[in-house]
């Protein structure tokens, strides 16, 4: 068996058999930094950009067929927004809920900081960089996004914009440009916690970061088409990263607004110019984990290896079972806010379910059709056009108004409409807590509780072990746009890896259809006017 699906069977596993190093302990005072931290750079405070009020997450899901060169271009207001509104600090979490965390929320030194999209633990470990041509309004170069100040530092000075181009390759997704977003992930950031459960986990939220610029742009008819496969490390090379520490997962093109003042200058190319300036690392002892170094080696990048959409198609998953009971799904309900300010009101419930008051079935079908439509980040992560897309979707019921308690397919599909399958006919409160391996929710109040599925082997076997990455970012996605769906229905919603896979696959059939339950989605109403305090940034 290949190391990609021993990884894949051995995180499905872990809820049974600890994996190694099992003894592990973190070190919380010697962690790393909350983000890089690069020296000695010049700085460039970036704006926050206007967002329109029309741009709605409904719209976002659901874009206006606007061919792919007609998406309206980025400037310096609209990256500045996209990465304030993602990765940026928004405000600082003050709310009391349910973590075992809880006393540090008073002390700024271990302060939680508000962001739009989320991420495993909270730690955000997606570095971004913008490596821009002669075409921006910058001088070029390489400049990595300082999130807690929400600016640019420059770390190279230069247009290396070919280089980006070229480790791209040929049949590369997005428009030909010469800015694009560069998404790293320093493995230290997470690993000091997660260990061998980092990669993982990074490869997840590099898909919630996506679907967060994805989500944004769409809304406003701009386009996000991420890139998932290049020559990964003539990209380490440019950003002087150590290959091992740090594994570039995505790069998005970005088309952008002709300046009359600065026409684009074709680009060098080749050269073997590089970022000198380093991160400067808090963490005195820094661990590397086998698994997590096996997976970086086996799932690097290269152009060639670039999917077609139709080599896709052996690793979708298979229909919803139709001997299940079929229950009808009503109109959902509008998702009409702006996704901004949906992103700014977004969070973990983190035990603030309350199922006192039941979620109403158009609320829910709102809820899937936004897990199920976010379940995409286009580039070359795209499968068939109009097909099915790589992931399913089962739901517990538990509290929704008209909706049975019991486990479900959803089948977006089903010709007389969106609809659920039945597959387990009892409540699965006792389930589902019994299968969570933290104390920080009580899962049977939820209303619903949406477990995204993917074929993680089908999906290794049709394009390589790159294909970890790419399931796992979809799942971000999805993640990210429930998330985002919860917080424009004023609902609670919060997402969870530590449950154990063995059981859900037991309980929904699973193994049969070769799917893995990667991620649990919990939505529904929350305790009235928990207990908070206003702390905006932004
Ligand atoms: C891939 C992924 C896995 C997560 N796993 C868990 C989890 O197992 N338990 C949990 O309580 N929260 C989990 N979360 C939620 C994060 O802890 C949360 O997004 C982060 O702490 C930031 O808090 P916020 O969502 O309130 O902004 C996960 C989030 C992501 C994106």
């Amino acid at each position: 068996m290949g190391e990609a699906h021993a990884y894949a069977t051995a995180i499905m596993n872990r809820g049974r058999t600890p994996m190694e190093p099992v003894d592990f302990v973190p070190n919380w005072a010697d962690g790393p930094r909350k983000s890089k931290l690069y020296r000695g750079t010049d700085t460039t405070p970036l704006p926050d950009g206007d967002y329109p009020a029309h741009a709605s997450l409904q719209r976002a899901l659901d874009p206006a067929d606007t061919p792919p060169d007609a998406a309206d271009p980025f400037d310096l207001d609209a990256l500045g927004g996209m990465l304030r509104d993602s990765y940026g600090v928004t405000g600082r979490r003050l709310g009391v809920q349910a973590n075992t965390d809880l006393p540090a929320l008073p002390h700024y030194r271990m302060a939680t900081w508000s962001r739009g999209s989320a991420a495993g633990g909270g730690l955000y470990p997606v570095s971004v960089y913008w490596v821009s041509g002669a075409s921006g309004p910058l001088t070029p170069g390489v400049h990595h996004y300082a999130t807690s100040r929400h600016s640019l530092q420059r770390l190279l000075t230069g247009d290396v914009s070919g280089r980006v181009r070229e480790a791209l390759g040929e049949r590369a997704p997005g428009p030909e440009t010469d800015q694009y977003l560069v998404l790293g992930v320093k493995y230290w950031q997470n690993a000091f916690k997660y260990n061998s459960f980092t990669f993982h986990v990074v490869s997840m939220d590099v898909g919630a970061l996506l679907a967060t610029w994805r989500l944004w742009a769409r809304a406003r008819g701009m386009e996000i088409e991420p890139a998932l496969w290049f020559d990964e490390h003539r990209l380490t090379d440019l950003l002087g990263v150590g290959a091992e520490e740090e594994g570039v997962f995505a790069v998005v093109p970005l088309r952008w607004r002709r300046d009359a003042h600065r026409p684009s200058a074709p680009t060098a190319t080749g050269g073997t110019v590089a970022v000198t300036a380093s991160d400067s690392e808090r963490s005195r002892t820094v661990h590397r984990f086998e698994d997590v170094t096996t997976m970086q080696r086996v799932t690097a990048g290269r152009a060639a290896d670039r999917p077609a959409p139709q080599d896709l198609t052996a690793a979708l998953p298979l229909p919803p079972d139709a001997a299940g009971p079929r229950v009808a799904l009503p109109e959902p309900a509008p998702l009409t806010a702006d996704v901004r300010s949906a992103l700014r009101s977004r969070r973990s419930s983190f035990g603030r379910f309350d199922a006192q008051q039941p979620m109403t079935a158009a609320e829910l079908a709102a809820t899937l059709r936004a897990a199920h439509l976010g379940a995409e980040l286009g580039g070359d992560t795209a499968t068939e056009p109009g097909g099915p897309g790589l992931t399913g979707l089962y739901v517990f019921v538990n509290h929704v108004t008209g909706i049975a308690p019991g486990a479900y397919r959803y089948d977006p599909y089903d010709p007389e409409g969106p609809a659920l399958r039945g597959v387990v006919d009892r409540a699965g409160g006792p389930f589902l807590q019994r299968n969570y391996f933290l104390a920080n929710y009580n899962l049977e109040q939820a209303g619903a509780v949406l477990v995204p599925v993917a074929r993680t082997h089908a999906v290794l076997d049709a394009v390589g072990d790159r294909g970890y990455r790419l399931t796992n970012a979809l799942i971000g996605a999805t993640a990210q746009a429930t998330y985002t769906a919860g917080s424009a229905l004023g609902l609670g919603c919060g997402v969870a890896l530590g449950f154990d896979n063995i059981s859900y696959a037991e309980e929904l059939g699973l193994d049969a259809r070769g799917e893995s339950a990667l991620l649990i989605m919990m939505v529904g109403r929350e305790r009235p006017r928990p207990a908070d305090f206003r702390y905006d940034l932004a």
